[in-house]
């Protein structure tokens, strides 16, 4: 795992106006402009079964990064299954939705992923002054790092309050443009392959993850040669194996 400072963002974004996802440029270094911090009409979700027909734009989240989840998912699970101050973790954080949920609702982050673009375009999401009139409100520490799911060797054992992750679905989106990166998830070939990533990164989150506290998984299901394949089933399974 390698630490990527906002000093580092800053020299990225004065030679780079975007950053490259597989085919996609998506803009970085620009001020953005945020009109609502938080959801005008959010609520709890009360059953388990969760839709959102239309994702959340408050803050800087943009539907942008390939696969990125709705807010209201990690905002779901951040307010239902940790408290302020505690330590949340996403190892494959994407464009960065978990993180700025956590800035704007005062937990500690850290968002890992494989990609170093990723972690570019989250420092840019990030980049934005919240000052809430909430007293309760404490800053929140928030550290983005690069590195692999499968091996978070800067993070203790038992450290980490909430995981709230969301894995590549197999190979079916491509974050990088042809050429393969060791320990990518979305770029196993076998589907075997794949799982058994799945099962390092499981044991991985077990190790870093307090005793008794919650790993939250949003994962979905594919075809393949008009064959439906279960990967969530799959994937699921996987984390149970290990604890
Ligand atoms: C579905 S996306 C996550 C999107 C994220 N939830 C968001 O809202 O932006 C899956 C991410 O997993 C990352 N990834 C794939 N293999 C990984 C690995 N071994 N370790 C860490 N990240 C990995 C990809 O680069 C991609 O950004």
């Amino acid at each position: 795992m390698r630490l990527i400072t906002f000093e580092e963002y800053k020299e990225y974004v004065k030679t780079h106006k975007f950053v490259r996802i597989e085919d996609e440029e998506v803009k970085v270094g620009e001020p953005h402009q945020v009109k609502d911090y938080q959801p005008k009409d959010f609520a709890l979700e009360t059953t388990t079964v969760w839709s959102f027909p239309n994702r959340g734009d408050w803050a800087t989240h943009k539907g942008d990064y390939r696969g990125n989840w709705a807010p209201q998912i990690p905002r779901n699970l951040i307010l239902r299954y940790s408290r302020p101050g505690e330590w949340i973790l996403d190892q494959m954080c994407g464009g960065g939705t978990t993180l700025i949920e956590c800035k704007l609702l005062g937990r500690n982050e850290i968002g890992v992923d494989i990609n170093y673009e990723a972690l570019i375009l989250v420092l840019d999401r990030l980049n934005f002054t919240y000052m809430p009139l909430d007293l309760e409100y404490k800053e929140p520490e928030i550290r983005a790092y690069q590195g692999d799911a499968q091996k978070l060797d800067l993070i203790e054992d038992e450290s980490i309050d909430l995981i709230a992750t969301h894995p590549p679905y197999y190979n079916i989106i491509s974050y990088y443009k042809g050429k393969k990166v060791e320990g990518d998830l979305s770029f196993m070939r076998k589907l075997e392959e794949y799982l058994n990533g799945i099962k390092e990164a499981a044991k991985e989150s077990y190790r870093v993850l307090k005793p008794g506290r919650y790993c939250a998984i949003l994962i979905g299901d594919t075809r393949k040669h008009r064959y439906y394949v279960p990967i969530s089933f799959k994937v699921m399974q996987q984390f149970l194996d290990v604890g």
